[in-house]
């Protein structure tokens, strides 16, 4: 038996922890807001009171965080993990923070911890279901039967190169999302009916982008989504990836920041 703290109880992280309850290990969970621990605990976790605190017994732990800011502040912030890790211990990060924030926190994590970098693709649906795809780099044999609780895992090379891969994949659904947003927009400036136009893309290679929209399963934040692209448009130049990303910051400065994804498409309009 293993102790895994888990780190990070949001939409994604709360129902991944739930995966590990039934592994046979010790759970112990933190989260910022500390309400969100409470149906964990119900269920056989344990609480922790800091980040610290629940790395400081555990084997793995298990970063699910917003964005780079939010894991810098539960690593190393007041309190923050690194000042506890034990120096067996292996550190999990599955946030989607990019590979430049994956090799700025292993520079400065005790050396000799291991370390996995392993965002994951699939909404909230999957993570209950334990069918995300889990792009994993870095030490993934220390920790792959772990990850399988949590879906496929894809073993993606050394430390960073999950992130990467990532952004890579990532930054092409989103940008297929906001493609059938002005799509929909040129149909009603044209006058094709938005259902028609819908059911003519689900057809064609923006099928899986339609579905997305449609998608009953899904609640990924637009504001996290826009973090995503800005990750991917710091690491390169391009054109189309910067569009779709400004089409998710104009949603989210119209008020769909904390609205799922699929909400970008109301907000693409003509110029
Ligand atoms: N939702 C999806 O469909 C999806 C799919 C794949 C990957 N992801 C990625 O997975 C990660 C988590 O996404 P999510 O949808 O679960 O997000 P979420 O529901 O917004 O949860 C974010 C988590 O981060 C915590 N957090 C944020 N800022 C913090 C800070 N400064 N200090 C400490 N904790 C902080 C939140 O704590 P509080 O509860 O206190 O706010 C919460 O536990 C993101 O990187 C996202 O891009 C999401």
């Amino acid at each position: 038996m293993s102790t895994i703290a888990f780190l990070g109880l949001g939409r994604m992280g709360a129902p991944m922890a739930r995966r590990l309850l039934g592994t046979g290990n010790d759970l112990i969970v933190w989260n910022r807001t500390v309400e969100r621990t409470q149906p964990l605990v119900a269920s056989g976790a344990r609480a922790a009171t800091t980040p610290a605190e629940a790395a400081a017994e555990a084997d793995v732990v298990i970063t699910m965080l917003a964005d780079p800011a939010g894991l810098e502040t539960v690593l190393f912030g007041a309190d923050g993990v690194a000042g506890s890790i034990r120096p067996t211990a292996c550190l999990v990060e599955m946030s989607t923070v990019g590979p430049a924030a994956v090799a700025a926190l292993r520079e400065r994590l005790p050396a000799g911890i291991g370390f996995v970098d392993a965002p994951v693709m699939g909404s909230v649906g999957p993570a209950a279901n334990g069918e995300l795809t889990v792009l994993a780099g870095g030490d993934v044999d220390r920790v792959e039967k772990l990850l399988g609780a949590f879906g496929r895992v894809v073993h993606c090379g050394g430390a960073g190169s999950g992130a990467a891969r990532k952004l890579v994949l990532i930054s092409a659904a989103l940008a297929g999302v906001t493609l059938v947003g002005e799509v929909l927009a040129l149909a009603q400036a044209l006058g094709v009916p938005r259902d028609t136009a819908l059911d003519g893309l689900a057809a064609g290679p923006l099928a899986a982008s339609v579905q997305r929209i449609r998608s009953a399963d899904s609640d990924f934040d637009v504001s996290l989504a826009a973090k995503d692209l800005t990750l991917a448009t710091d690491a390169a130049a391009l054109p189309q990836l910067t569009a779709a990303r400004d089409w998710l910051r104009i949603a989210a400065a119209e008020g769909a920041a904390g609205q799922d994804l699929r909400s970008v498409v109301e907000h693409i309009h003509p110029a």
